[in-house]
Protein backbone atom coordinates (compact mmCIF):
# COMPACT_ATOMS: atom_id res chain seq x y z
CA UNK A 1 0.00 0.00 0.00
CA UNK A 2 1.25 3.44 -1.14
CA UNK A 3 1.98 6.09 1.84
CA UNK A 4 1.16 9.91 0.34
CA UNK A 5 3.39 12.43 2.19
CA UNK A 6 1.98 16.08 1.97
CA UNK A 7 2.67 17.53 -0.92
CA UNK A 8 3.62 14.58 -2.48
CA UNK A 9 1.37 13.09 -5.92
CA UNK A 10 0.24 9.77 -5.53
CA UNK A 11 2.20 7.13 -7.00
CA UNK A 12 0.94 6.08 -11.05
CA UNK A 13 0.67 1.99 -11.83
CA UNK A 14 2.73 1.62 -14.80
CA UNK A 15 3.28 -1.35 -16.51
CA UNK A 16 6.09 -2.71 -18.88
CA UNK A 17 6.42 -6.39 -20.50
CA UNK A 18 9.33 -8.02 -21.63
CA UNK A 19 10.54 -6.24 -18.99
CA UNK A 20 14.08 -8.27 -18.97
CA UNK A 21 14.36 -8.26 -22.79
CA UNK A 22 16.74 -5.50 -24.60
CA UNK A 23 14.27 -2.68 -24.92
CA UNK A 24 13.01 -3.07 -21.09
CA UNK A 25 16.68 -3.17 -19.78
CA UNK A 26 17.09 0.32 -21.61
CA UNK A 27 13.60 1.95 -20.68
CA UNK A 28 13.19 0.46 -16.90
CA UNK A 29 16.38 2.87 -15.77
CA UNK A 30 14.56 6.09 -17.66
CA UNK A 31 11.11 5.91 -16.57
CA UNK A 32 12.32 5.15 -12.83
CA UNK A 33 14.45 8.45 -12.75
CA UNK A 34 11.70 10.84 -13.99
CA UNK A 35 12.03 11.01 -17.32
CA UNK A 36 9.16 9.94 -18.76
CA UNK A 37 6.33 11.15 -16.15
CA UNK A 38 7.57 14.22 -14.37
CA UNK A 39 10.32 14.35 -11.63
CA UNK A 40 7.77 14.40 -9.01
CA UNK A 41 5.72 11.80 -9.75
CA UNK A 42 5.58 8.36 -8.44
CA UNK A 43 5.58 5.30 -10.03
CA UNK A 44 5.17 1.49 -9.00
CA UNK A 45 6.23 -0.72 -11.69
CA UNK A 46 4.57 -3.51 -12.75
CA UNK A 47 6.52 -5.82 -14.84
CA UNK A 48 5.48 -8.64 -17.24
CA UNK A 49 7.50 -11.39 -18.30
CA UNK A 50 7.08 -14.89 -19.94
CA UNK A 51 8.24 -17.81 -17.82
CA UNK A 52 11.36 -18.26 -19.26
CA UNK A 53 12.13 -14.83 -18.65
CA UNK A 54 11.15 -14.31 -14.72
CA UNK A 55 14.66 -15.21 -13.52
CA UNK A 56 16.41 -12.32 -15.78
CA UNK A 57 13.45 -10.11 -14.49
CA UNK A 58 14.51 -11.08 -10.70
CA UNK A 59 17.96 -9.75 -11.48
CA UNK A 60 16.46 -6.49 -13.41
CA UNK A 61 14.33 -5.89 -9.97
CA UNK A 62 17.49 -6.72 -8.37
CA UNK A 63 19.05 -4.13 -10.24
CA UNK A 64 16.46 -1.70 -9.84
CA UNK A 65 16.47 -1.72 -5.48
CA UNK A 66 19.70 -1.49 -6.39
CA UNK A 67 19.11 1.88 -8.05
CA UNK A 68 17.62 3.27 -4.92
CA UNK A 69 15.60 5.60 -7.16
CA UNK A 70 13.34 8.11 -5.04
CA UNK A 71 10.77 7.81 -7.38
CA UNK A 72 9.91 3.96 -7.29
CA UNK A 73 7.57 3.27 -4.65
CA UNK A 74 7.21 -0.34 -5.61
CA UNK A 75 8.11 -2.93 -8.03
CA UNK A 76 5.86 -5.96 -9.47
CA UNK A 77 7.45 -8.85 -11.07
CA UNK A 78 4.96 -11.48 -12.59
CA UNK A 79 4.17 -13.61 -15.33
CA UNK A 80 0.67 -12.97 -15.34
CA UNK A 81 -0.73 -10.12 -17.85
CA UNK A 82 -3.58 -9.55 -15.07
CA UNK A 83 -1.38 -8.67 -12.40
CA UNK A 84 0.95 -6.76 -14.82
CA UNK A 85 -1.79 -4.40 -15.89
CA UNK A 86 -4.03 -4.06 -12.76
CA UNK A 87 -5.20 -0.62 -12.49
CA UNK A 88 -2.45 0.47 -14.96
CA UNK A 89 -2.06 4.12 -15.56
CA UNK A 90 0.24 3.28 -18.41
CA UNK A 91 1.71 0.34 -20.59
CA UNK A 92 3.97 -0.31 -22.73
CA UNK A 93 3.78 -3.09 -24.84
CA UNK A 94 7.33 -4.27 -25.70
CA UNK A 95 7.19 -7.93 -24.86
CA UNK A 96 7.85 -9.54 -28.03
CA UNK A 97 10.03 -11.12 -30.91
CA UNK A 98 12.58 -8.92 -32.94
CA UNK A 99 12.45 -9.45 -36.17
CA UNK A 100 16.57 -10.75 -38.14
CA UNK A 101 18.12 -9.63 -40.39
CA UNK A 102 16.85 -11.79 -42.92
CA UNK A 103 13.02 -10.74 -42.21
CA UNK A 104 10.76 -7.49 -42.92
CA UNK A 105 8.96 -6.60 -39.36
CA UNK A 106 5.43 -7.54 -40.69
CA UNK A 107 7.16 -11.54 -40.84
CA UNK A 108 6.60 -10.95 -37.16
CA UNK A 109 2.99 -10.87 -37.03
CA UNK A 110 2.54 -14.39 -37.31
CA UNK A 111 4.60 -14.81 -33.92
CA UNK A 112 3.81 -12.08 -32.29
CA UNK A 113 0.25 -10.91 -33.36
CA UNK A 114 -1.24 -13.56 -30.76
CA UNK A 115 0.84 -12.04 -27.49
CA UNK A 116 -1.74 -8.80 -28.29
CA UNK A 117 -4.61 -10.68 -28.12
CA UNK A 118 -4.70 -11.83 -24.62
CA UNK A 119 -2.89 -8.83 -23.68
CA UNK A 120 -5.87 -6.57 -24.66
CA UNK A 121 -8.09 -8.77 -22.82
CA UNK A 122 -6.21 -8.61 -19.50
CA UNK A 123 -6.16 -4.94 -20.32
CA UNK A 124 -9.71 -4.54 -20.83
CA UNK A 125 -10.18 -6.67 -17.67
CA UNK A 126 -8.07 -4.70 -15.15
CA UNK A 127 -6.17 -1.63 -15.96
CA UNK A 128 -7.21 2.21 -15.30
CA UNK A 129 -10.32 2.83 -18.09
CA UNK A 130 -8.15 5.67 -18.41
CA UNK A 131 -5.27 3.92 -19.70
CA UNK A 132 -2.24 5.27 -21.91
CA UNK A 133 -0.91 2.98 -23.85
CA UNK A 134 1.90 2.67 -26.40
CA UNK A 135 2.84 -0.23 -28.27
CA UNK A 136 6.52 -1.05 -29.12
CA UNK A 137 6.74 -4.84 -30.33
CA UNK A 138 6.93 -5.10 -34.22
CA UNK A 139 4.68 -4.80 -36.11
CA UNK A 140 3.90 -2.17 -33.70
CA UNK A 141 0.70 -0.76 -35.75
CA UNK A 142 -0.65 -4.02 -36.02
CA UNK A 143 -0.28 -5.18 -32.66
CA UNK A 144 -1.94 -1.94 -31.67
CA UNK A 145 -5.08 -3.29 -33.85
CA UNK A 146 -4.60 -6.21 -31.89
CA UNK A 147 -4.63 -5.40 -28.53
CA UNK A 148 -7.44 -2.50 -28.88
CA UNK A 149 -9.85 -4.50 -30.90
CA UNK A 150 -9.35 -7.40 -27.65
CA UNK A 151 -10.28 -4.52 -25.11
CA UNK A 152 -13.85 -3.11 -26.11
CA UNK A 153 -14.07 -1.12 -22.65
CA UNK A 154 -10.78 0.93 -23.37
CA UNK A 155 -11.55 3.54 -26.07
CA UNK A 156 -9.56 2.70 -28.80
CA UNK A 157 -7.59 6.40 -29.09
CA UNK A 158 -6.16 4.92 -25.90
CA UNK A 159 -4.21 2.95 -28.03
CA UNK A 160 -1.00 4.32 -29.94
CA UNK A 161 1.91 2.70 -31.79
CA UNK A 162 5.71 4.27 -31.92
CA UNK A 163 6.68 5.55 -34.45
CA UNK A 164 8.48 8.21 -32.34
CA UNK A 165 12.07 6.36 -33.21
CA UNK A 166 11.72 7.05 -37.11
CA UNK A 167 10.97 10.81 -36.15
CA UNK A 168 14.01 10.99 -33.84
CA UNK A 169 15.88 9.30 -36.82
CA UNK A 170 14.88 11.93 -39.15
CA UNK A 171 15.63 14.21 -36.91
CA UNK A 172 18.71 13.05 -36.59
CA UNK A 173 19.69 12.46 -39.98
CA UNK A 174 19.13 16.04 -40.62
CA UNK A 175 20.55 17.19 -37.88
CA UNK A 176 23.78 15.58 -38.94
CA UNK A 177 24.02 17.09 -42.76
CA UNK A 178 23.33 20.58 -41.52
CA UNK A 179 25.71 20.50 -38.40
CA UNK A 180 23.70 21.58 -35.36
CA UNK A 181 22.61 20.16 -32.79
CA UNK A 182 19.28 17.83 -32.45
CA UNK A 183 17.31 20.24 -30.87
CA UNK A 184 17.40 22.92 -33.43
CA UNK A 185 15.09 20.39 -35.67
CA UNK A 186 11.65 20.43 -35.67
CA UNK A 187 8.51 19.57 -36.80
CA UNK A 188 9.55 16.65 -39.12
CA UNK A 189 7.18 14.08 -38.48
CA UNK A 190 6.39 10.04 -39.99
CA UNK A 191 2.97 9.28 -41.38
CA UNK A 192 1.67 5.38 -41.84
CA UNK A 193 3.27 2.24 -40.55
CA UNK A 194 6.56 1.57 -39.01
CA UNK A 195 7.70 0.17 -41.84
CA UNK A 196 9.96 0.24 -44.97
CA UNK A 197 6.62 2.13 -46.73
CA UNK A 198 6.58 4.96 -44.01
CA UNK A 199 6.66 8.67 -44.82
CA UNK A 200 9.11 10.83 -42.56
CA UNK A 201 7.86 14.52 -43.93
CA UNK A 202 10.26 16.98 -44.03
CA UNK A 203 7.99 19.70 -45.93
CA UNK A 204 7.22 21.48 -42.61
CA UNK A 205 10.33 20.42 -40.71
CA UNK A 206 12.71 23.56 -39.50
CA UNK A 207 16.57 23.93 -38.70
CA UNK A 208 16.26 26.90 -37.06
CA UNK A 209 14.58 29.50 -38.58
CA UNK A 210 15.09 28.41 -41.90
CA UNK A 211 13.06 25.83 -43.93
CA UNK A 212 14.39 21.73 -44.63
CA UNK A 213 13.18 22.26 -47.79
CA UNK A 214 14.84 25.58 -48.45
CA UNK A 215 17.73 23.57 -46.93
CA UNK A 216 18.22 20.50 -48.91
CA UNK A 217 17.14 19.62 -52.71
CA UNK A 218 14.31 16.55 -52.78
CA UNK A 219 16.99 14.25 -54.35
CA UNK A 220 18.18 14.04 -51.17
CA UNK A 221 14.83 14.67 -49.16
CA UNK A 222 12.44 12.25 -51.34
CA UNK A 223 16.04 9.99 -51.68
CA UNK A 224 18.83 9.24 -49.51
CA UNK A 225 17.28 10.87 -46.13
CA UNK A 226 13.99 8.93 -46.85
CA UNK A 227 15.61 5.55 -47.42
CA UNK A 228 18.24 5.83 -44.25
CA UNK A 229 15.26 6.55 -42.06
CA UNK A 230 12.43 3.81 -43.29
CA UNK A 231 15.86 1.02 -43.41
CA UNK A 232 17.45 2.22 -40.25
CA UNK A 233 15.80 -0.62 -38.54
CA UNK A 234 17.67 -2.97 -40.68
CA UNK A 235 20.69 -1.26 -40.61
CA UNK A 236 21.38 -1.14 -36.70
CA UNK A 237 20.27 -5.07 -36.50
CA UNK A 238 23.06 -5.93 -39.40
CA UNK A 239 25.51 -3.91 -37.82
CA UNK A 240 25.05 -4.48 -34.25
CA UNK A 241 24.08 -8.31 -34.51
CA UNK A 242 20.93 -6.86 -33.29
CA UNK A 243 17.42 -4.76 -33.25
CA UNK A 244 17.69 -1.43 -31.79
CA UNK A 245 17.30 -0.77 -28.18
CA UNK A 246 18.06 1.95 -26.36
CA UNK A 247 17.34 4.44 -28.70
CA UNK A 248 13.58 2.26 -29.24
CA UNK A 249 13.41 2.89 -24.91
CA UNK A 250 14.85 6.68 -25.54
CA UNK A 251 11.64 7.20 -28.35
CA UNK A 252 9.12 5.07 -26.32
CA UNK A 253 9.86 7.56 -23.55
CA UNK A 254 9.55 10.55 -25.18
CA UNK A 255 6.29 8.83 -26.90
CA UNK A 256 4.50 8.62 -23.56
CA UNK A 257 6.26 12.01 -21.89
CA UNK A 258 4.90 14.05 -24.78
CA UNK A 259 1.46 12.14 -24.15
CA UNK A 260 1.19 12.41 -20.70
CA UNK A 261 2.89 16.00 -20.20
CA UNK A 262 2.01 17.88 -23.12
CA UNK A 263 4.27 18.43 -26.76
CA UNK A 264 4.38 22.02 -25.58
CA UNK A 265 3.08 22.84 -29.01
CA UNK A 266 5.64 20.87 -31.15
CA UNK A 267 4.52 18.62 -33.79
CA UNK A 268 5.29 14.92 -33.05
CA UNK A 269 4.79 10.97 -34.92
CA UNK A 270 2.38 8.76 -32.83
CA UNK A 271 0.05 6.03 -34.46
CA UNK A 272 -3.19 5.82 -33.45
CA UNK A 273 -6.84 4.72 -34.94
CA UNK A 274 -7.77 6.29 -37.52
CA UNK A 275 -11.13 8.62 -37.49
CA UNK A 276 -10.43 8.65 -41.32
CA UNK A 277 -8.32 11.79 -41.02
CA UNK A 278 -6.38 13.14 -44.58
CA UNK A 279 -8.64 9.73 -45.92
CA UNK A 280 -6.74 7.12 -43.84
CA UNK A 281 -9.63 4.35 -43.79
CA UNK A 282 -11.45 4.45 -40.37
CA UNK A 283 -9.63 1.83 -37.36
CA UNK A 284 -6.17 1.52 -38.97
CA UNK A 285 -3.25 2.36 -36.39
CA UNK A 286 -1.75 4.63 -38.83
CA UNK A 287 1.31 7.25 -37.73
CA UNK A 288 0.41 10.89 -38.09
CA UNK A 289 1.54 14.36 -36.83
CA UNK A 290 -0.52 14.93 -34.12
CA UNK A 291 0.20 17.88 -30.89
CA UNK A 292 -0.22 16.74 -27.36
CA UNK A 293 -2.06 18.44 -24.46
CA UNK A 294 -3.86 17.52 -21.03
CA UNK A 295 -3.47 14.19 -22.10
CA UNK A 296 -4.92 14.22 -25.27
CA UNK A 297 -3.72 13.35 -28.50
CA UNK A 298 -4.68 15.78 -31.63
CA UNK A 299 -4.08 14.97 -34.61
CA UNK A 300 -2.75 18.06 -37.02
CA UNK A 301 -5.87 17.98 -39.07
CA UNK A 302 -4.84 20.67 -42.14
CA UNK A 303 -1.98 20.26 -43.63
CA UNK A 304 -1.21 20.20 -47.34
CA UNK A 305 -0.98 16.88 -48.84
CA UNK A 306 1.29 17.06 -52.49
CA UNK A 307 1.48 14.35 -54.62
CA UNK A 308 4.69 12.50 -53.39
CA UNK A 309 3.00 12.93 -49.57
CA UNK A 310 -0.25 11.43 -50.99
CA UNK A 311 1.18 8.38 -52.94
CA UNK A 312 3.42 7.58 -49.75
CA UNK A 313 -0.08 7.90 -47.61
CA UNK A 314 -1.99 5.28 -50.11
CA UNK A 315 1.29 2.86 -49.82
CA UNK A 316 1.37 2.92 -46.28
CA UNK A 317 -2.42 2.42 -46.60
CA UNK A 318 -2.42 -0.80 -48.60
CA UNK A 319 0.65 -2.34 -46.61
CA UNK A 320 -1.54 -2.11 -43.51
CA UNK A 321 -4.69 -2.96 -44.86
CA UNK A 322 -2.60 -6.27 -46.18
CA UNK A 323 -1.24 -6.54 -42.35
CA UNK A 324 -4.95 -6.04 -41.09
CA UNK A 325 -6.13 -8.79 -43.67
CA UNK A 326 -3.15 -11.17 -42.35
CA UNK A 327 -4.75 -11.01 -38.79
CA UNK A 328 -8.39 -10.69 -39.49
CA UNK A 329 -8.99 -13.64 -37.15
CA UNK A 330 -7.64 -11.92 -33.90
CA UNK A 331 -9.53 -8.90 -34.45
P1 LIG B 1 14.18 -8.90 -26.64
O1 LIG B 1 14.09 -10.24 -27.27
O2 LIG B 1 15.49 -8.44 -26.13
O3 LIG B 1 13.17 -8.80 -25.43
C1 LIG B 1 11.85 -9.17 -25.55
C2 LIG B 1 11.39 -9.68 -24.20
O4 LIG B 1 9.99 -9.92 -24.29
C3 LIG B 1 12.06 -11.00 -23.79
O5 LIG B 1 12.59 -10.85 -22.49
C4 LIG B 1 10.91 -12.01 -23.82
O6 LIG B 1 11.03 -13.01 -22.82
C5 LIG B 1 9.71 -11.10 -23.57
N1 LIG B 1 8.44 -11.63 -24.06
C6 LIG B 1 8.20 -12.38 -25.15
N2 LIG B 1 6.88 -12.66 -25.24
C7 LIG B 1 6.29 -12.04 -24.19
C8 LIG B 1 4.95 -11.97 -23.74
N3 LIG B 1 3.97 -12.61 -24.35
N4 LIG B 1 4.70 -11.24 -22.62
C9 LIG B 1 5.70 -10.62 -21.96
N5 LIG B 1 6.98 -10.67 -22.34
C10 LIG B 1 7.27 -11.37 -23.44
O7 LIG B 1 13.56 -7.85 -27.69
P2 LIG B 1 13.69 -6.27 -27.67
O8 LIG B 1 14.94 -5.88 -28.36
O9 LIG B 1 13.43 -5.77 -26.30
O10 LIG B 1 12.48 -5.88 -28.68
C11 LIG B 1 11.15 -6.09 -28.29
C12 LIG B 1 10.22 -5.76 -29.46
O11 LIG B 1 10.29 -4.38 -29.79
C13 LIG B 1 10.51 -6.51 -30.75
O12 LIG B 1 9.29 -6.94 -31.35
C14 LIG B 1 11.19 -5.47 -31.62
O13 LIG B 1 11.06 -5.73 -33.00
C15 LIG B 1 10.40 -4.24 -31.21
N6 LIG B 1 10.98 -2.93 -31.53
C16 LIG B 1 10.15 -1.95 -31.97
C17 LIG B 1 10.65 -0.69 -32.26
C18 LIG B 1 9.75 0.41 -32.77
O14 LIG B 1 10.26 1.45 -33.20
N7 LIG B 1 8.43 0.27 -32.76
C19 LIG B 1 12.02 -0.43 -32.07
C20 LIG B 1 12.84 -1.44 -31.61
C21 LIG B 1 12.31 -2.70 -31.33
C1 LIG C 1 13.63 -0.56 -35.37
O1 LIG C 1 13.08 0.23 -36.12
O2 LIG C 1 14.83 -0.43 -35.01
C2 LIG C 1 12.86 -1.72 -34.81
O3 LIG C 1 11.55 -1.73 -35.29
C3 LIG C 1 13.55 -3.01 -35.00
C4 LIG C 1 13.44 -3.50 -36.42
O4 LIG C 1 13.10 -4.67 -36.59
O5 LIG C 1 13.68 -2.72 -37.35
Amino acid sequence: MQTTQEGEKAAIRVAITGAAGNIGYALLWRIASGDCFGNNQPVILQLLEIPPGMQRLDGVIMELRDSAFPLVHDIIGTDDPEVAFSDADAIFLVGSRPRTKDMDRADLVAANGPIFVGQGKAIDAVASPNVKVITVGNPCNTNALIASANAASIPSRQFTAMTRLDQNRAVGQIAEQARVPASKVEDVFIWGNHSNTMYPDPRFARVGNESVTDLFDNEWLQGAFLDTVATRGKAIIVARGASSAASAASAAVDHMRDWWQGSNGRIVSMALPSEGWYGVPEGLVFSFPCRCEGGEINVVEDLPIDEFAQTKIDENVKALLEERDAVSELL
